[in-house]
């Protein structure tokens, strides 16, 4: 697969195959992560794999603290969203509802407690960063995750990123050991794309080139 068409093609996967990934593949895909540039080649990259039994206590714990907390899935600005912005996400949402609404009624809690169970994906990412570094270098990581889901995608892999459950960054910390020196940023759903699902039917769409770059000469 030529890496234009992987960037076309990859979208979020929001239902799984119970088809497990293999170790040798998870290993490339995230040998891949590592090749992103960095300011410094500091590498400041984490990657935190789990699947199997521990994917599954860790996704019942997070379920559990949903139960109580209920983070909603919102922007988590400070302030209102313009309107170019909020328009964007109303459009993906106008696209995805539909197809939400065969599986079930409610389209927030569909997008919430799949997040907290990674989708039913068989792996489950949690992407970390050392709290010594300052706040611009969570671009670094942004870069190397580009490559992951790139990568996975190459493979015939589909992942999800998944912001939501930073909301419940203590139980993921406590869950899998991770120590309070490091930042939870992302979690990432990782397997084999379960075609026929509803929930992996759409395909979000990206604004007019113009609208995002501006040209001076
Ligand atoms: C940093 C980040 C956080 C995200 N968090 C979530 C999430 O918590 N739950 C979810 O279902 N999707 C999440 N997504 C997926 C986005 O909704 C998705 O990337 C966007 O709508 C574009 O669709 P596409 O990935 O299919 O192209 C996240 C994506 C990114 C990049």
């Amino acid at each position: 697969m030529d890496l234009f068409s992987a960037m076309k093609d990859r979208k979020s996967a929001r239902a799984y195959l119970d088809k497990p990934v293999l170790r040798k593949d998870i290993d490339e895909i995230i040998g891949f992560a590592g090749l992103a540039p960095s300011a410094m080649n500091l590498q400041p990259w984490e990657y935190v794999v789990t699947h199997g039994e521990e994917k599954n206590r860790l996704v019942r714990r997070l379920i559990k603290a949903r139960e109580v907390r209920q983070v909603p899935c919102g922007p988590g600005t400070i302030r209102p969203l313009p309107a170019k912005y909020s328009g964007r996400t109303r459009k993906s949402f106008f696209l995805m509802e539909p197809c939400i609404a065969e599986l079930t009624k409610s389209f927030s809690a569909f997008i919430e407690m799949g997040s907290c169970s990674f989708y039913g994906a068989p792996v489950a990412i949690i992407v970390v960063i050392d709290r010594v570094f300052p706040k611009i270098r969570f671009l670094d990581i942004g870069i190397s995750v580009s490559y992951l889901l790139l990568a996975a995608h190459a493979k015939g892999l589909a992942t999800c990123p998944i912001g939501l459950i930073t909301a419940y960054s203590e139980e993921i910390a406590d869950s899998l050991n991770i120590p309070d020196e490091k930042e939870i940023l992302l979690g990432i759903a990782l397997g084999y794309p379960d075609h026929a699902s509803p929930a992996n039917r759409f395909k979000i769409p990206r604004e007019d080139i113009k609208e995002i770059f501006r040209w001076y000469d």
